[in-house]
């Protein structure tokens, strides 16, 4: 049997200080290979937690995470960010470009960073610019582009090396919603045609509704889960249901931390 991409095994996080706080208590699923799975819950209630520690960025208190059959708690904090590179891509909210560079040169800097010869990094760089509808804008620089161009922008960085899992924290956070679903139909094009697994933590039904099941989270426990049928508009509805239920559904101010 294949090995699952991501397995998180009772998974806790307590930060500690004057008061200990338990972001995640128990947390236990898998994602099968190809899976796209969408994480909501209220604000506070664990999510960025629980990306950083798939993301290698944090340890858990207690419970064990793999990526394709690796233990990150065996890893030392080289190998965690070798890991980090070469078999992770982010989305953020917050796109994390580097302003000051074009957007060929952003989505070119993690082949750069492997030591990948110029010419194989341009051509690798091309298809997925082309992929993206965003070759015509290839030389401009961050600072000039919209916000849907970014984000396009740093899901091809996110995709560039192929990676065998990608996280996202709230990609449309900060886009319109035809540009949304603009950027909710690339991710889906990019997990279906590259098998490749897509964690995606969201405040947003419409976004969420892309994934093939959502995983709701409250006070760091797991809750509830819904599986996508053929419907993606049935779907959406069950997902806005099971967000009034939960309540608290209100977006996090962009301020806040992650
Ligand atoms: N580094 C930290 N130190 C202390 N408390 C934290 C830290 N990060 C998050 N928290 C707390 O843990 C809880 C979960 O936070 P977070 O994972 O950011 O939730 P979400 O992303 O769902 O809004 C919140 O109560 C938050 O204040
Ligand atoms: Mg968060």
């Amino acid at each position: 049997m294949a090995v699952p991409a991501l397995e998180v095994r009772y998974v806790s996080k307590v930060y500690e200080g004057k008061v200990p706080h338990r972001a995640l208590d128990n947390v236990a699923f898998d994602a099968e290979d190809g899976e796209f799975t969408g994480v909501m819950g209220p604000s506070g209630s664990g999510k960025t937690s629980l990306l950083n520690l798939i993301a290698a960025i944090d340890e858990p208190t207690s419970g064990e995470i793999r990526i394709a059959g690796t233990a990150l708690h065996s890893l030392g904090s080289h190998e965690a960010a070798l890991l980090r590179r070469r078999t992770l891509g982010f989305v953020f909210q917050h796109f994390h470009l580097l302003d000051t560079l074009t957007v060929e040169e952003n989505i070119a800097v993690p082949l750069t960073l492997e030591g990948i010869s110029p010419g194989r990094i341009g051509a690798r760089v091309r298809e997925v610019l082309e992929r993206l509808g965003i070759a015509d804008i290839a030389e401009r620089r961050i600072d000039a582009i919209s916000g849907g161009q970014m984000q396009r922008t740093a899901i091809a960085r996110a995709i560039v090396h192929r990676p065998a899992l990608i996280l996202a924290d709230e990609p449309t956070g900060n886009l319109d919603s035809r540009t949304s679903g603009e950027v909710m139909r690339l991710l889906e094009a990019v997990n279906r045609e590259d098998r490749a697994n897509l964690l995606m933590v969201t405040h947003d039904a419409l976004a969420a509704s892309f994934c093939h099941r959502v995983l709701f989270i409250k006070d760091g426990r797991l809750c509830n889960e819904i599986v996508r049928g053929s419907h993606r508009q049935t779907f959406y509805q069950r997902i806005l249901d099971m967000q009034s239920l939960l309540g608290g559904e209100r977006r996090d101010l962009p301020t806040t931390r992650g």
